[in-house]
């Protein structure tokens, strides 16, 4: 039994944890291992998030998985992380079953090879009536790219006359981004010790909490995932308010 988990107050959950997993090419580095050993040892730390986030009931869990921007890596490394993920779906798709988790993925599918994208297709469909919590993979993923898109969706609409410019409003644009279906982001943790966002989920990040970890990605265990819940919840989120405002709310 975990002592951190034991300080977890369960009606304070954040309900969207997103987190931005880096670090692999610098702990493989760190072992005199080439980068490609650093993504291998990542899918442990990856299970951690996902047990974790299960064990305590966060109902979304977005993992930033490939950037667009990672495009540009050294071919090598581009394929291996392709073909690792498909390996690694294929070989989770029993566990992300078993435990009654629903597979979404956010950006641009098309980029994708065949094989990744066919077994994301068959997993999303095979888990989409599942409710035990939503598990979102970031893919070939640029906040800027999605803005875009939804920008150029809602101007087509006004040009067709579908939509009045004075009716455009927050959730007339969330209703255009990967996201429309889940909640805002509470808390986003970064792992490496960088402290940036890297085009991550820009729109929907407005009011997270954000967490900058020292460790690598390939060291999170399911205590760094508590011990970032229990930091969420040491925090007040003030939304412009002042606290006092918030402690007269309360009685
Ligand atoms: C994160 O680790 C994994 C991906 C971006 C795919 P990195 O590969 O960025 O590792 P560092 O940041 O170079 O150490
Ligand atoms: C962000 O990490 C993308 C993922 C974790 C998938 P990067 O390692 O690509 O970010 P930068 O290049 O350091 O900003
Ligand atoms: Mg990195």
């Amino acid at each position: 039994m975990s002592l951190i988990k034991e300080k977890i107050n369960t009606d304070n959950l954040p309900k969207h944890v997103a987190i931005i997993m880096d670090g692999n090419g610098r702990w493989a580095k760190s072992r005199g291992e080439e980068r490609t050993f650093g993504h291998k040892n990542a899918i442990n730390a990856v299970r951690n998030a996902i047990n974790a986030c299960n064990e305590i009931h966060i109902p979304y869990l977005t993992l930033y998985t490939f950037s667009s921007e990672n495009w540009s890596r050294p071919v090598d490394e581009v394929i291996s992380l392709m073909n690792l993920l498909a390996e690694t779906l294929i070989l989770e798709e029993e566990e992300i079953f078993s435990k009654g988790l629903r597979l979404h993925v956010i950006g641009d599918l098309e980029k994708l090879p065949e094989l990744v994208k066919d077994q994301l297709l068959h997993m999303i469909d095979a888990t989409q009536h599942h409710t035990n919590g939503n598990l979102i993979l970031a893919l070939s993923y640029s906040s800027q790219d999605e803005i875009l898109k939804a920008v150029k969706e809602i101007s087509t609409e006004v040009k067709n006359g579908q939509l009045n410019i004075d009716d455009i409003n927050a959730s007339v644009f969330e209703n255009h981004l990967y996201t429309k279906d889940f909640p805002p982001v509470d808390l986003l943790l970064r792992t490496s010790g960088e402290v940036r966002i890297s085009n991550f989920l820009l729109w929907q990040i407005a009011y997270a909490e954000l967490q900058f970890l020292d460790i690598l990605w390939p060291d999170f265990t399911k205590d760094t995932f508590f011990q970032c819940i229990v930091d969420y919840q040491n925090k007040e989120r003030r939304y412009g308010k002042t606290s006092e405002q918030l402690e007269n709310n309360k009685i």
